[in-house]
């Protein structure tokens, strides 16, 4: 009880809970109405990889968001949810998932609360029974965790997915090669991710224009010149304003060699995303004509070993850590 349950205030997961987060690295924000507990984190871990939220009793959260692979769904382009059906985005890796203003590539959920409900009753993802879960949740196998959390018996959505929501706050990922060499482990990269490193933040690929802070993103909506036409209008399904048009939250790259394919789509007009090579290719060549392409992304001319350094500095945002936490593993 020492964490959390005042109102009004938004208290950070306690050292203890994550590992160690580094000094480089923001607290873990959490809402005011939904504070962290550790039973409401284990309660969310429960509901995270049942199956039985979704309608047909065969997906989770956790088909699609498996820790294997930095819970992305990689190497798949698009996944799978009940009946077979097929999203058409690539789904993200939902580690630091804590430090999005907003979530979903076009921005389109505010918290991990709205996002969570959306999954659980999107058609193609669970499509929840809500009096079925309702049931699931009153029975024996949850009633006493609920209870222990939420001090009631009374059984609701919006209470289920802040538990939900809890547990992806606390997958938190800052133990990368990256991490150790910010914090002063000068070893922890080899010389030619240091060399990737240096370029990465270079005025001369301007990639941490846009991929900067503790998490790699500046969290705002771009276009990377893709495709000279697309089919996922992005951002501007959200706003439905034509300046927002294919526009794309900027991805964190933290355990991104984990996830191919890459971009929303997990694709390019020239075809699949598969390696972090091809992106490197992509941004080398400035991407295609777009009205709505940022005008950071042009062609860079880089040598063969500068594109190899990018992509191996990239691969030391790996944090292998996360893969096998006992903590964020199926109970
Ligand atoms: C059928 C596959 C599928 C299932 C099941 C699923 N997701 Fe997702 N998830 C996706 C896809 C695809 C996206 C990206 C969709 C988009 O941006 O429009 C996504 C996006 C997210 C994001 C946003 C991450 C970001 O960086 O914007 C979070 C968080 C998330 N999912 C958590 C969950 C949780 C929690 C559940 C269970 C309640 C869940 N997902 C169930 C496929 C799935
Ligand atoms: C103008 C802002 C901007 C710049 C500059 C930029 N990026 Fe990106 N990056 C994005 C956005 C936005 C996306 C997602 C685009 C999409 O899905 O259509 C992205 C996607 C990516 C991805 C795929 C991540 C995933 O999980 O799918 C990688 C890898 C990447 N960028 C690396 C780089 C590198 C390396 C550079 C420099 C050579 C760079 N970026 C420059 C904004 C930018």
């Amino acid at each position: 009880m020492l964490f959390g349950c005042s109102e009004g205030t938004s208290p950070n997961v306690p050292a203890a809970q994550i590992p160690e987060l580094p000094a480089h690295m923001p607290p873990v924000p959490f809402p005011a109405d939904n504070p962290y507990s550790a039973e409401k984190a284990e309660l969310g871990r429960h509901l995270f990889y049942d199956v039985r939220l979704s309608s047909e009793g065969t997906i989770s959260c956790a088909s699609c968001h498996r820790q294997e692979v930095a819970f992305s769904d990689a190497p798949n382009q698009v996944s799978k949810g009940v009946h077979g059906a097929r999203g058409q985005r690539n789904s993200p890796m939902i580690v630091n998932a804590a430090y999005n203003p907003y979530q979903f590539w076009d921005g389109r959920a505010a918290t991990l609360e709205e996002q969570a409900m959306g999954a659980f009753m999107n058609s193609i993802e669970m499509a929840a029974d809500t009096m079925a879960v309702a049931a699931l949740l009153r029975g024996p196998d949850y009633r006493e965790r609920w209870q222990q959390v939420f001090h009631d018996t009374t059984v609701t959505m919006p209470l289920a997915m802040k538990a939900i929501a809890t547990f992806v706050r606390t997958l938190v990922s800052a133990n990368s090669p990256y991490d150790r060499y910010l914090r002063g482990e000068v070893d922890a990269m080899t010389p030619v991710q240091i060399a990737g490193m240096r370029l990465f933040f270079s005025e001369r690929t301007k990639c941490a224009s846009c991929h900067n802070g503790p998490n790699l993103t500046n969290n705002l909506f771009q276009n990377v010149g893709l495709f000279s036409h697309y089919f996922d209008t992005g951002r501007y399904r959200v706003t439905g304003d034509h300046t927002d048009e294919a526009m794309f939250k900027t991805p964190t790259l933290r355990n991104v060699e984990l996830s191919p394919p890459y971009m929303a789509g997990g694709d390019s007009e020239d075809g699949e995303l598969m390696t972090l090579e091809s992106v490197v290719e992509h941004y080398d060549k400035g991407g295609k004509p777009f009205g709505n392409k940022d005008r950071r992304v042009v062609p860079l001319r880089l040598s063969k070993d500068e594109k190899a350094s990018l992509v191996e500095f990239m691969k030391a945002l790996t944090d292998r850590s996360v893969l096998t936490n006992p903590r964020f593993a199926k109970p």
